[in-house]
């Protein structure tokens, strides 16, 4: 299904026989991570509507949009294979026609971490989410923990704005070696992907340094090190709120451990609850 109106037709009809609706945004290229989020929207709604969108606005200049994966195709049936009801998988002349002009800004959870590296970048995310969620009508929206600054950025929008969709965060799906599902795994050659596990190992071994009693300070520093030497270059690593995302010193509350690293020209971030 291409367009807005059609959605919003059959989730209308859904609706009226009393049914409810689960919404998973993606961009495509699925993996089991997405797949988990459909099966998540299932367990709390009758109806799964996935999108597949992969918008323009949340790339910056000399990001991968026009390298971004895309196979439409094998989505559609891994989507189906997994119970989903309906793809939405809209142009970007449906999502942004000639004219649009507005833009959905979420200060504070966006300033740092990855908001800082990618600008604008939550900018275009909060953007589509809003509209996705708009178009949609649904009940429940599921978002990944992978992404947390996203999964927070999305729930503090929605509450904002008042719409009226739950946001529910699903946790990490990882290989078996750790690594976080991602579909800029595909980029990674072989011996990157072996070297990507050291990445949530090394999240793995701060965050049960800091439970033990390490200091914030010093498990940090130790994983960005361990991290440089095996030529995985953080943008960063921190220890922050769970709910803020402002910094954490010292473990006095729920935290995460985030980071985002450049493993050739691959960029992959993860994040722990600590
Ligand atoms: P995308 O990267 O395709 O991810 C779609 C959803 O899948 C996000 O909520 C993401 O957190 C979740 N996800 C990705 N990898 C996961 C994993 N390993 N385990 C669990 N969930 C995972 O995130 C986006 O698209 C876009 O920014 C979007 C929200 C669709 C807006 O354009």
């Amino acid at each position: 299904m291409r367009t807005v109106a059609a959605l919003r037709a059959r989730v209308r009809e859904w609706n009226a026989a009393g049914q409810s609706v689960a919404l998973v945004p993606t961009m495509g290229a699925l993996h089991a991570g997405h797949l988990a989020l459909v099966a998540a929207g299932l367990a709390r709604a009758d109806r799964v509507v996935a999108s597949i969108f992969v918008n323009p606005t949340q790339f910056g200049p000399n990001e991968d949009f026009s390298r971004y994966p895309r196979r439409e195709a094998e989505d559609a049936a891994a989507l189906a294979g997994a119970g989903c009801h309906l793809l939405f998988a809209p142009t970007v002349e449906e999502m942004y026609p000639a004219g649009f002009a507005s833009s959905v800004q979420v200060a504070g959870l966006t300033a740092e971490l990855d908001g800082a590296h990618r600008p604008g970048h939550f900018d275009g995310v909060a953007t589509v989410v809003s509209k996705l969620l708009n178009q949609a009508g649904a009940d429940f929206a599921m978002f990944g923990e992978k992404d947390y600054q996203q999964l927070l950025t999305v729930r503090r929008m929605a509450a904002d704005l008042d719409i009226p969709t739950e946001i529910v965060g699903v946790p990490t799906v990882r290989e078996a070696d750790g690594l976080a599902l991602s579909s800029r795994n595909a980029y990674l050659s072989a011996e990157e992907r072996a070297r990507a596990a050291l990445f949530p190992k090394t999240l793995m071994a701060a965050r049960d340094a800091i439970r033990a009693g390490t200091a914030v300070e010093t498990a940090l520093a130790e994983a960005d090190a361990a991290l440089r030497a095996a030529g995985l270059v953080p943008d960063y690593v921190a220890l922050r709120d769970a709910e803020t995302l402002l910094p954490v010193t010292v473990l006095d509350r729920p935290a995460r451990i985030l980071s985002a690293i450049r493993l050739g020209s691959t960029r992959l971030i993860d994040n722990l609850a600590v």
